[in-house]
């Protein structure tokens, strides 16, 4: 099967595998863990900030942020289509007691002018805004890229607010890859975020939380209260260090299947699909009057699996594990399957 649901379903390496099984571990609640402590510390240096927390999940990241950052009862602006408001279950209503402030970004991405008259009065009682929060890249927009010119803008915003800019870059380091930006630059512009391991870099789970001393003494604090807290986490650590050091420059190669994947089918079926709108893994079908399902049982019947984003509309999405063949292939099967009488 060529299994492009998702960067998620990527199974650790060989190379990973080794990492993790000679790992040195410690209990990592004592802070006695080494690989845990090296991976925080070269995280920390690789965005130029003070600290970062190794978590189990993008949806813990994002929780332990939105609570060491926000008020409760306050609002987090940020894109009708967000991870944090469309996946995870309503975990920042229940967890962090903040509300969502929506707006229909283009492509997933916030920009400083939809945001700005969005922003409530500052007075009581309007209810206090307490983030805004982006991601990076979007994961229904698609994989867009907000870029630093409207992250800057963005954060100048949050400034004169005296609010936090957020992000929730589970596929920052896509972005970085894609765009040539030096990590240090999202360092900069971020009050604090975090990104997965375990997306297309390829480990088995995790992610980081990066920020200023303060905030990530904080969710610390809130990563054991939501008991993510771990013990002899080492060997998943060593996966995570294995993968920043040799899985980060190969994004591009996820990229160029994904623009492959756009431009075969764009050719084969004209309308199905923009290449340009391919700035990262992520590439979505518009499968006119076919229903996406049917689509989609076809395909997987033909050995392929993606996802349906709509009644109309599949998703492909490149990874560690889909070689360039696989992708020429994916997308000769899928124009086959919407075009086929
Ligand atoms: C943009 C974004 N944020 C957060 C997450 C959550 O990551 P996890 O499923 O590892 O908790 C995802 C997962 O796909 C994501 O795409």
């Amino acid at each position: 099967m060529i299994d492009l649901r998702s960067d998620t379903v990527t199974r650790p390496t060989e190379a990973v595998r080794r990492a993790m099984a000679a790992a040195e571990v410690g209990d990592d609640v004592y802070r006695e863990d080494p690989e845990v402590e090296a991976l925080q510390e070269e995280v920390a240096d690789r965005f130029g900030r003070d600290a970062a927390l190794f978590v189990p999940s993008g949806v813990m990241g994002t929780l332990v942020l939105l609570r060491a950052l926000v008020e409760p009862g306050a609002e987090v602006v940020c894109e009708s289509d967000a991870h944090v408001v469309a996946y995870e279950a309503g975990a920042g209503a229940l967890h962090a007691g903040v509300q969502f402030r929506t707006i229909d970004g283009e492509r997933g991405r916030l920009d400083v002018d939809l945001v700005r008259p969005r922003l409530r009065p500052p007075t009581f009682p309007y209810t206090a805004v307490g983030a805004i929060s982006v991601e990076e890249t979007t994961n229904r927009g698609g994989g867009a890229i907000h870029g630093l010119e409207r992250l800057r803008a963005l954060r100048a915003l949050a400034d004169e607010r005296g609010v936090p800019l957020h992000g929730d870059g589970a596929r920052l380091f896509n972005a970085i890859v894609a765009a040539g930006t030096d990590p240090r630059e999202y360092g900069e512009v971020f009050t604090a975020f975090s990104f997965c391991l375990s997306k297309g870099l390829g480990a088995p789970v995790g992610s980081l939380v990066v920020g200023d001393a303060d905030v990530i003494d904080a969710a610390r604090a809130w990563r054991r209260r939501f008991g993510g807290a771990m013990r002899q986490v080492g060997v998943l650590a060593a996966a995570g260090r294995h993968v920043l050091a040799h899985h980060v420059e190969r994004l591009a190669d996820d990229h160029a299947n994904a623009r492959t994947i756009a431009a075969t089918l764009a050719d084969a079926v004209p309308g199905s699909c923009d290449p340009d709108e391919v700035e990262t893994n992520i590439v979505y079908v518009d499968t006119a009057s076919r229903p996406a399902a049917e689509v989609l049982a076809r395909l997987r019947d033909a050995g392929v699996l993606a996802g349906a984003m709509g009644e109309h509309l599949v998703r492909l999405v490149t990874h560690l594990d889909v070689s360039a063949d696989d992708a020429e292939r994916a997308a000769v099967l899928l124009a086959t399957v919407l075009t086929d009488k």
